[in-house]
């Protein structure tokens, strides 16, 4: 089914007390096969139900459910601020009649009702119970009330429940719900079935044919935009210079170039069946006008070489831009940062650009961090933190979906 099978990075999965529990160490296989980091958070009534050793080991972090707790003798307190943040989806399953409640009237007697009062991410929920709890009024309510401020609903069932009744109540299957939870997500990304190239990396310009003239960008940011987008449904072509960086996700389609000239070839003959590109790579500005085709010796004395410039292929799609084409440019400036984004921006017709300063510390090249500021065609400029190039790659893109929405 290609990229609709993937799930965002980072999963927070609340497991509350009831039968349906037992399926929970499924459900974290089922999430950990979409691509998903999970973290499980249990109510202290799951662990009737469930084994916390069984959901730790299958998720590969340690089950939490005390909000504060023994470790090793010391009292530890796990930081629900901080796991509700970490968290891209909030899916609480099984929902039992006790905990939607509980989460309806903003109780906060655990630590699974602390991440979701923090939440601020997508939360779905799963409800489990048997029918007749499920009919009543009050757990009805409940649920409408949770949908009104954005709870997704998912199930439940009809079907065979715990007390042999038969009627609606029982939890969607794992599987199912993994599948309804990704569909959903997708269907809220205006990026989802778009085609996006995003270029990553440096270049490399040959002096010789084992020498070559290039910089020291990772490709990192680069490469996190392009899983940010796939995992939204996008179809991404990423064309990369030479990283030491795997692309995972299958909605991904890399190509690997080397130089400035391969990469313009290679963006170029994409451009025209792409809805948003997003030029991140560090190409080379210049390369020699000739490359030997011997190593240079060192005998042959001091080395002079003769640069020429490279073709600028955010300007070039620039002047080619259909008008819903959203096109995005990075600009890594050393001083008088904004005047000089904003004139890339202007000159290379960008809707967006993307100012790293290289005065930041923990921005810019080889870093896992990033501080940008996103700077609009209508001069509109949001200064972010520094954040990890993922979170950093998220914002882009969600600025990138309000461009899609002008564009379309
Ligand atoms: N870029 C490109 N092709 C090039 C050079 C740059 O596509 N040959 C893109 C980069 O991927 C980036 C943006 O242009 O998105 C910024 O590059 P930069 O080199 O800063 O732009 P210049 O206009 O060359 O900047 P300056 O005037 O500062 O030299």
């Amino acid at each position: 089914m290609g990229a609709a099978r993937v799930l965002p990075r980072r999963v927070l999965l609340g497991v509350s007390g009831g039968i349906a529990a037992y399926k929970a160490p499924l459900l974290v296989r089922a999430l950990v096969k979409a691509g998903a980091e999970v973290q499980v958070v249990m109510t202290p009534a799951a662990h009737a139900f469930v084994s916390p050793l069984v959901l730790s080991t299958l998720s590969g972090r340690p089950a939490l459910t005390e909000l504060v707790g023994k470790q090793d003798g010391t009292t530890v307190w796990s930081d629900h601020v901080h796991l509700a943040r970490w968290a891209d989806v909030l899916l609480i399953a099984p929902a039992t009649a006790n905990t939607l409640a509980k989460m309806a009237h903003g109780l906060c007697d655990n630590l699974l009702l602390a991440c979701w009062l923090s939440a601020e991410c997508p939360v779905y929920a799963a409800p489990a119970m048997d029918l007749d709890m499920h009919a009543n009024a009050a757990t009805q309510g409940n649920i409408a009330r949770l949908k009104e401020r954005g709870v997704r609903m998912i199930g439940p069932e009809e079907g065979e429940l715990a007390s042999g009744l038969q009627g609606l109540g029982r939890m969607t299957e794992p599987e199912a719900i993994v599948e309804q939870m990704i569909a959903d997500l997708m269907g809220h990304s205006p990026l989802a079935g778009l085609n996006l190239l995003i270029t990553a990396g440096p270049t490399h310009e040959a002096i010789d044919p084992v020498r070559f003239i290039g910089n020291s960008s990772s490709g990192k940011m680069g490469f996190a935009l392009a899983e940010e987008a796939a995992s939204r449904g996008a179809k991404v072509e990423l064309i990369t210079g030479p990283v030491a960086l795997a692309a995972v996700h299958h909605g991904i389609q890399r190509t690997d170039v080397v130089s400035a000239a391969q990469m313009a070839e290679a963006a170029k003959l994409r451009f025209a069946k792409c809805d948003v590109a997003i030029l991140s790579a560090a190409v080379a500005d210049w390369r020699p006008a000739s490359a030997a085709g011997q190593k240079l010796k060192k005998k042959d004395g001091p080395l002079t070489l003769e640069m020429e410039a490279t073709e600028d292929i955010l300007a070039w799609m620039g002047t080619q831009k259909a008008p819903n084409q959203v096109l995005v440019g990075f600009a890594l400036e050393t001083n008088d940062e904004r005047r000089h984004a904003e004139d890339k921006l202007a000159r290379k017709n960008l809707d967006l650009v993307v100012l790293n300063s290289l005065r930041d510390a923990g921005a810019g090249f080889g870093h896992d961090t990033n501080k940008v500021t996103l700077i609009d065609a209508r001069k509109n400029a949001a200064e972010l933190p520094l954040m990890t190039k993922q979170a950093t790659a998220r914002a882009i893109l969600d600025h990138v979906e309000k461009l899609i929405a002008h564009a379309h």
